[in-house]
């Protein structure tokens, strides 16, 4: 690659914040970000994880800045408290990654699967699973955002999945032997949460194209984390590849995504699945 190309991916001295940064994907985006030569600020609720993630991206990464805060994103004083620590240390935000979401597991262990079918979803579940994935995604953009709008920059990238594009083929959750009832599906707060930040991107897209601050959303797909062998094959039926997405088929796309190598690209939606959403 020629050195001119190669400069566009480059974060050097760029401080990027993922939320629900210690889940499985939140890895991949610290990567990205680490890996380019930035910093970066890792929130979760999940304290014990954040020092694991930070330990390990210590190792790997000895030189570069890495800051975590135990932080629940659906409170906007947490999130104003980060805000202030990071002016004082560093004047700006350059990067927001809003990737936290309850992301229901079809193993069923998540509270918000299991034999839970349309009707009968609990409203505090519809409630918690908007405040994360959507209500924290608008306060994030809320407070780092105003970060970026009075600094005449910076790149937002909105975590969606390919269920913000497609509905939930809700046969590949189905049990053997379980009558229609006790059988699991994928939640409706889970489509719209992904289908709704994929208009938040759009929204803020338009509103801050003339402050310097492009926003962009991912959409992963089924991404293999030792699920049954029995689901691996059901899903993978519905991928034209043919398979799983393995979780560092994404940084390279999220890097280019948050660095100038897409200096022109706002608004857009870029899906990861192997086709699935094509078929
Ligand atoms: N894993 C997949 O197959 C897949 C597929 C498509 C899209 N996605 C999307 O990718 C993103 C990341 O998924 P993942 O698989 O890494 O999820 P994950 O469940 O592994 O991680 C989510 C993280 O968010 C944190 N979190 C939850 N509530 C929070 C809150 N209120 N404040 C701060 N942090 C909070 C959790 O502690 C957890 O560490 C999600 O938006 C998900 O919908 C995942």
């Amino acid at each position: 690659m020629n050195n001119k190309l190669a400069e566009k991916f480059n974060l050097d001295k760029k401080i990027g914040i993922i939320t629900g940064a210690a889940g499985l994907l939140g890895y991949r985006h610290a990567d990205a970000i680490l890996g380019a030569g930035g910093g970066v600020v890792l929130l979760d609720i999940n304290a014990d994880a954040l020092k694991k993630e930070k330990e390990y991206f210590e190792n790997l990464y000895p030189n570069a800045i890495i800051e975590i805060f135990q932080t629940d994103i659906t409170k906007r004083a947490d999130l104003e408290k980060v805000r202030d620590e990071l002016l004082k240390k560093y004047k700006k935000i350059d990067i927001l990654i809003n990737n936290a979401a309850n992301n229901p597991k079809m193993e069923a262990k998540s509270e918000n699967m299991g034999a839970i079918r349309f009707h009968n979803l609990p409203l505090e579940i519809w409630n918690k699973d908007i405040a994360v994935g959507l209500t924290g995604a608008f306060l994030c953009c809320q407070v780092f955002g105003k970060v970026m709008e009075d600094n005449n920059s910076g790149v937002i990238l909105n975590i969606s999945s390919d269920y913000g594009v497609i509905s939930p083929d809700q046969r590949i959750y189905r049990k053997e032997g379980l009558k229609e009832e006790e059988q699991t599906v994928k939640p409706v707060s889970y489509s719209v949460t992904k289908h709704g930040i994929i208009g938040l991107t759009k929204y803020l897209a338009t509103y801050w194209a003339k402050n310097g601050i492009r926003v962009n959303t991912l959409c992963p797909a089924s991404l293999f984390n030792n699920q049954p062998e029995e689901f691996v094959e059901k899903i993978s039926k519905l991928i034209p590849m043919g398979r799983m997405s393995d979780p560092d088929e994404y940084p390279a796309t999220i890097l280019y995504m948050i660095s100038s190598a897409s200096s022109y690209m706002t608004g857009a939606t870029v899906i990861l699945d192997g086709g699935r959403t094509i078929w």
